[in-house]
């Protein structure tokens, strides 16, 4: 098979692979298309060398079409999965609108559920143009919150608008300045303490990215100086979320796909044999929702 393959210099380049084996309790996903994210990027700053690709979409032996969960292999023809990560997918839906679900959806499910968001409070979303935030935004106004959405530009404010964001903040321009029930956070860095500090009473703070950096540990500080208002701060990472319970959350957002509460927002497709185009397209943190790979 085809695949993307790590040369010296953490180079990518489209090469030919073994076919993969199905291992005890796996599948071997026949790839239609393949999410492409900031999870791929980091690995490969930290030197990983196996095929890129943390989620696919594609067909198993009996043509049912699955979403796959791996750890590593997604940017090929093929890829083992555990049959316990493989997810079920509406013939209905387009592949690549799945992957552009995938993960994210996932997280951004979870996100809104662990902060138990619930009808007529406030939420902000950071990141909100991301892979993460445009379905953190839909998904978080389903459930009947006046949602801000903190963006980069004008044309992704009015998108965002569009996709259920009641405000939305420029932070090219100017920092939000209401107080919220709940912050859905992918960004984290330098900004996490101005935006602790705009968490009503009783509020939820939902760490779930990082792609403007660590916070330093004085971010933190709010969280005992407003002690009287007892704020929660989550960090969430899909990693510590069974299968089960990511099966539910999945269950859910095709739910939510159904009732046409959620959609897909896919920023860009590329073909397989340009990966690299792709991860730099990522890299540069432009993009209106996710970027996908094309097994064409
Ligand atoms: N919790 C989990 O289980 C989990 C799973 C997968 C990924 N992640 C992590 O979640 C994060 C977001 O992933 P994603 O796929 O949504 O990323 P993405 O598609 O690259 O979007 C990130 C967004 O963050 C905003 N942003 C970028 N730099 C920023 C900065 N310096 N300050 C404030 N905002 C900034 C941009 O949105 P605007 O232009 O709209 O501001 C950008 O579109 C990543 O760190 C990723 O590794 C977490």
């Amino acid at each position: 098979m085809k695949a993307v393959l790590v040369e010296p210099q953490q180079r990518l380049v489209l090469g030919d692979a073994p076919d993969p084996a199905a291992g005890q309790g796996q599948a071997v996903v026949e790839v239609e298309a393949a999410g492409v994210g900031y999870f791929d990027l980091m690995n490969l700053r930290n030197g990983a060398s196996s095929v890129p690709g943390v989620e696919v979409v594609g067909r198993v032996e009996d043509r049912r079409r699955v979403l796959a969960l791996i750890l590593s292999g997604g940017y090929a023809q093929q890829v083992a999965a555990d049959a316990d990560q493989l997810y079920p997918v509406p013939d209905t839906l387009d592949p690549a609108d799945v992957v552009a679900l995938g993960v994210n959806a996932m997280v951004a499910e979870g996100a809104v559920r662990r902060a138990a968001v619930a009808p007529g409070e406030r939420v902000l979303v950071r990141g909100a143009s991301g892979g993460i935030g445009v379905l953190a935004t839909q998904i978080a106004h389903a459930r009947g919150a006046e949602v801000t959405a903190v963006t980069s530009s004008a044309e992704y404010g009015e998108r965002l608008r569009i996709l259920g964001a009641a405000k939305i903040v420029d932070r090219t321009r100017e920092r939000p300045e209401e107080t919220y029930d709940v912050i859905i956070d992918t960004a984290a860095g330098p900004q996490v303490r101005e935006h602790l500090e705009l968490l009503r009473p009783n509020g939820r703070y939902v760490l779930c990215g990082g792609t403007a950096g660590v916070p330093e540990p004085e971010a933190f500080e709010p969280l005992m100086r407003d002690f009287h208002k007892s704020p929660t701060l989550f960090a969430f990472s899909l990693t510590s979320v069974s299968p089960e319970e990511r099966r539910k959350s999945w269950d859910r957002v095709l739910k939510l796909v159904a009732d046409g509460q959620l959609s897909a927002v896919l920023d860009r497709t590329f073909p397989l044999g340009e990966a690299a185009a792709a991860l730099q397209h990522v890299e540069q943190g432009k993009s209106f929702g996710k970027v996908v790979l094309l097994n064409e």
